[in-house]
């Protein structure tokens, strides 16, 4: 049996722009990310606080780094904002066949709001994809009818019909809560994602087994999904106080991360860690590698790249987690071919 690739179930605690370099070309079945919209939020990086041009710019560069990392019958999924979706979708267009404008529709509830405009309630998903062939698995995806509508369709003409058994297609528009503070999957990490938003898109287009790909992966739901629907992942997050949330998350029982069930992995200091207080800490040569044989998060050195400003405030760098410390986390980020899937979009 050949031996797993050393980059596979690792979040890399470094610049993704740089950490790129260490995946093959053609070696990844779905990227799907949720870059900083650029909207003036503090990730503890300046990522999200850059000029219109600049932000334009590095989301091409990292466009171009990434995209050769797709396997032909790939598919990209991004998260964006009206503000930029524009712009980000005709970069994409120009390289990719664009599939779908998904509206996610935050489900916020009506209190006040802006004056002299529309409250903006959702946030715009591209799904692109490289060629005809590509990877799209709608039985994975497809939701289940109420007990009301079958009931309703109980007539003799309709028994048996697939389509009532199997359930309609997903359509454009998911209408999903946002995770606010209380809700049970929350981590202390301002945008995270709901899992079953980001869980429909690794079964409709990662086979399993399969690898996805994130590139900011913030508090790891990426990672959580991929390893929840038995499929693999790598990525990338900038934050080390991030990181710790991701391998917290990663070390925690599989079926803990079930939306029902997983405890608010909470960190209040993370929030404060994020920003860079000590600025002693970007002095430190000690962007060495912090060599760690087998964790999921990898925390090694930001090294500055490209993506200047987004590494202009890293998070200090911690001790990384050796593997002895966290042998279950180690093992369970290797028995992702053996995860079930669990259905949650009911
Ligand atoms: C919108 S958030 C991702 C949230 C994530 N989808 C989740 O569910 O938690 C974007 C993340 O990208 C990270 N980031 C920004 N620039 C980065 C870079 N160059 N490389 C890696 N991560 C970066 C930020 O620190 C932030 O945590």
């Amino acid at each position: 049996m050949s031996e797993m690739a050393s980059w596979l179930d690792q979040v890399y605690c470094e610049d993704a722009l740089a950490g790129l370099a260490r995946i093959p070309d053609a070696s990844v079945d779905l990227i799907l990310t949720d870059p900083p919209y650029n909207l003036g939020k503090d990730y503890g990086n300046a990522s999200d606080q850059q000029t219109v041009a600049e932000y334009l710019r590095w989301t091409e560069e990292w466009i171009t780094l990434a995209l050769p990392k797709l396997k032909p019958n790939g598919s990209l999924y991004i998260f964006l904002t009206w503000r930029f979706s524009p712009e980000i979708f005709v970069m994409l267009k120009q390289r990719m066949t664009m599939m779908n404008e998904i509206i996610w529709d935050r489900r916020v509830p009506s209190m006040g709001g802006s004056v002299r405009s529309y409250s903006s309630v959702h946030d715009t998903i591209g799904f692109f994809v490289g060629r005809k062939d590509y990877y799209f698995d709608l039985d994975a995806v497809r939701i289940p009818y109420d007990a009301a509508t079958k009931k309703a369709r109980s007539r003799s003409i309709f028994v048996g019909a697939k389509w009532l058994e199997v359930g309609y297609n997903p359509k454009d528009l998911w209408s999903v809560s946002r995770l606010h503070r209380e809700h049970p999957e929350r981590a202390d990490h301002p945008t995270q994602k709901p899992l079953e938003i980001i869980e429909r898109m690794v079964k409709a287009s990662c086979p399993p087994g399969g690898v996805v790909m994130d590139l900011f992966m913030g508090s790891g739901t990426t990672a959580i999904a991929a390893r929840r629907c038995g499929r693999h992942f790598v990525g990338f997050e900038l934050n080390a106080e991030y990181c710790a949330i991701i391998q917290e998350r990663l070390a925690a029982p599989l079926d803990a991360d079930k939306p029902e069930k997983q405890k608010a992995v909470r960190k209040p200091a993370a929030k404060k860690a994020a920003a860079p207080k000590k600025p002693a800490a970007l002095k430190k040569p000690a962007a060495k590698k912090t060599v760690v044989k087998e964790p999921v998060v990898k925390e090694i050195a930001v090294k500055k790249s490209a993506a200047k400003k987004a590494a202009v405030k890293p998070a200090a760098v911690k001790p990384a987690t050796s593997a002895a410390e966290q042998p279950a986390a180690a093992k369970r980020s290797r028995a992702v071919k053996k995860t079930e899937p669990a259905e949650i979009l009911a």
